[in-house]
């Protein structure tokens, strides 16, 4: 049978590697704590589909201690997880003849048992005791899905959620969802767009979420809406949304308190708030802070929290939009309740194939910043290219900030630990859709895979993270594992060098955000055009964000001012990030500016030549289906590089007056 990639990587086939079934064999029960509760029972089961699968044997359900061959699952204070280990940590213990799964929460139990199915699916003997603790409290999906069933920036058909169905039917895909999550570690979903609908607090839409979350809650994973901020006109039939109106505060409290009706363990609210004209608390000359903290309050009763967006700008051509953000919160560090998230994208300006990371990153240090990386590749090939973003990720979460001295990496701004926040969180924006594979591009489901366990632990490599999503969902052949890892390694380098090569960025196509418009002079919004960020002219490329068009530069820390400032010590990659560079200006490749950027350009497209000769060397390993799909959008993908190359390449032509160097060594 062919594979439509609907299992994503649970697949649990049947391992043919004879030293790994004979390693496992031993196993023919499972011991399960006296209380079973019903997410012990998701542990039982998929400890029995996975066994069943993966080694063809039936476990039984024994409820005695002592036998051999049993896997016993257990919610105990093992010395294996310290006093003060994070919440859902847990320990595989192994002995002479028995396997113990132990965790202080029963969900913790469940993640393990997942980690020793991956541990078997790609192929590897457990011999020692493995100890695993989520560095991140809060491993959060974002959907932007709306109401009628379409997703904002989605690529793989309509939302997974069927409204018109809910509360009724149960779609059998919410529960591979929650299965495909929990294996991961993501505990928590926001369930509907943040360009949000107040529709969803609506009682005939709290049934429907209500039953979504009654499907997601065995599997640890608690559901959060993104509200309207308006809500209380558009629904309460109030005059005013003002945070600061006691009407206002009381519908909050009362919406508050019926959502916790149908849901008790309600994750809380995402708010995308006064951004790309949403409404806020600013329509009423109110603060971020006070929006936030008005929900908040309603909050105060319950465990959920509020997630309160830094995706602002505000549309001032001549502004830069990169250090808005910044500017609206700065004033409001220290100002937040202790219930309150604020969520940043993961670099200044959205999400674009390479950003510098977000200033605002070891600048706060009295508010609870979470990091939100996006999953669909919005300005990112969609569900065409091949782009693994697993490097994108860490490259941000690996970057000193310098805040509290070396070290202060952006991932120990998010993680808590640099001020000592109890509160953490990474959320990534969903990649899933109705269509059979759930992501479009059968490589996109690596990227949903890739972001949850890094949110899990973000010090394991993008390599190691390929090569298990490999083993699970392609082959578990070495030598082709190695080969499509390199190919998943070398796919965002290659993707940026025939997109946007030495730190240029926002140079798309408006509306659909695919294809090159690097001409593009008019938009909606003056900082939505191309010309607003590459500044292409007759002396050079790139936007100065050193002090002669903007200081931005200024609010990162001295360290990071003196490489990423001085365009002779600046990252390559971030170079017109922060500098406008004459056309003929050498840089440190020998090359000038010119020849540097065709040389990027072009070596990008011939290495999507050398995807499809490396992916074709694969066929031998990879079902039909997939490898067939893989290959003809890889095909794709090296028609769109040229478009891409030839529209930026010719467009800046007309500024650098420069022949297309003839002497160019691309690779082959
Ligand atoms: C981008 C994206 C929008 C989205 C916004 C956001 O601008 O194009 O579709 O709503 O980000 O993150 O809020």
């Amino acid at each position: 049978l062919a594979d439509d990639g609907s299992r994503l990587w649970l697949k649990y086939d049947l391992i043919k590697n004879k030293n790994v079934q004979s390693a496992y064999a031993k196993y023919n029960s499972i011991i399960i704590p006296s209380k079973k509760t019903p997410t012990i029972e998701k542990a039982l089961e998929e400890l029995q589909i996975g066994f069943k699968g993966l080694l063809g044997k039936n476990l039984t359900n024994n409820s005695k201690n002592n036998t051999t061959g049993g896997i016993k699952l257990e919610i105990t204070n093992k010395e294996e997880l310290t006093k003060d280990s994070p919440e859902d940590s847990f320990a595989i213990i192994v002995q002479k003849d028995n396997l113990t799964i132990t965790s202080k929460t029963e969900t913790g139990v469940l993640y393990g048992v997942f980690e020793l199915l991956r541990n078997i699916q790609t192929e590897k003997i457990i011999t020692k005791n493995i100890v695993s603790s989520p560095k991140v409290k809060l491993r959060m999906l974002n959907h932007w899905d709306n109401a009628n069933g379409t997703v904002e920036r989605g690529y793989a058909g309509s939302s997974i959620w069927k409204w018109n169905e809910l509360p009724f039917r149960i779609d059998p895909r919410y529960i591979t969802y929650a299965r495909a999550n929990a294996s991961l570690g993501i505990n928590a979903t926001s369930i509907n767009n943040v360009n949000a609908s107040s529709r969803f607090l609506t009682a005939e839409y709290l049934e429907k979420i209500k039953a979504v979350a009654d499907v997601l809650r065995p599997y640890g994973i608690k559901v959060f809406i993104s509200v309207n901020f308006r809500s209380p006109r558009t629904l309460g039939g109030l005059k005013t949304s003002d945070p600061l109106d006691t009407d206002v505060r009381k519908w909050w409290i009362e919406k508050t308190k019926e959502i916790h009706q149908y849901i008790p363990d309600f994750g809380g609210y995402l708010v995308k708030a006064n951004s790309e004209g949403e409404p806020g608390p600013q329509d009423y000359g109110r603060t971020h802070a006070d929006g936030a903290n008005m929900l908040a309050e309603a909050m105060k009763p319950y465990n959920g929290i509020v997630i309160w967006r830094a995706f602002v700008y505000n549309a001032d051509p001549n502004g830069d939009r990169f250090k808005e953000g910044y500017e609206q919160f700065k004033p409001l560090d220290g100002k937040f309740d202790p219930k309150v998230i604020v969520q940043v994208k993961n670099g200044p300006i959205d999400f674009m194939p390479r950003e510098p990371f977000h200033p605002m990153f070891g600048s706060f240090p009295k508010t609870k910043l979470g990091i939100e990386f996006q999953i669909t590749q919005e300005y990112l090939g969609q569900s065409t290219h091949l782009t693994y973003l697993a490097p994108m990720f860490r490259e941000c979460l690996d970057t000193d900030t310098y805040a509290n001295g070396k070290g202060s990496t952006v991932s120990k701004v998010i993680d808590g630990s640099l001020y000592n926040s109890q509160m953490s969180l990474m959320a990534g924006v969903a990649n899933t859709g109705s269509d059979a594979n759930w992501c479009g591009h059968p490589f996109n489901q690596a990227n949903w895979y890739a972001f949850g366990r890094l949110a899990w632990n973000h010090e394991l490599s993008s390599e190691d993270i390929a090569k298990e999503w490999i083993g699970m969902t392609l082959t578990n052949n070495n030598n082709a594992k190695e080969k499509i890892n390199a190919i998943m390694q070398k796919s965002l380098p290659t993707y940026i060098k025939y997109t946007y090569p030495l730190g240029l960025h926002h140079m798309m196509g408006e509306g659909h955000h695919y294809g090159p418009e690097p001409w593009l002079t008019k938009a909606a919004r003056p900082d939505w055009t191309s010309i607003y960020y590459h500044r292409a002219d007759s002396i050079g490329l790139g936007f100065d964000r050193t002090g002669k068009v903007s200081n931005a530069i200024k609010l990162y820390s001295k360290e990071i001012i003196d490489t990423w400032g001085n365009p002779d010590k600046c990252d390559l990659n971030y170079l017109l990030w922060f500098h406008h560079i004459p056309w003929s200006k050498k840089l440190n490749t020998g090359n000038s500016l010119w020849e540097e950027l065709c040389y990027r350009y072009y070596s990008g497209v011939e290495e999507t030549k050398n995807l499809q000769k490396e992916w074709n060397e694969m066929k031998p390993y990879i079902d039909k289906e997939t490898y067939a799909s893989v290959m003809a959008r890889l095909k794709i993908q090296e028609k769109e590089a040229i478009w891409w190359r030839d529209s930026c390449v010719l467009y800046f032509k007309e500024f650098s007056k420069m022949p297309i160097p003839n002497n160019l060594i691309l690779p082959n």
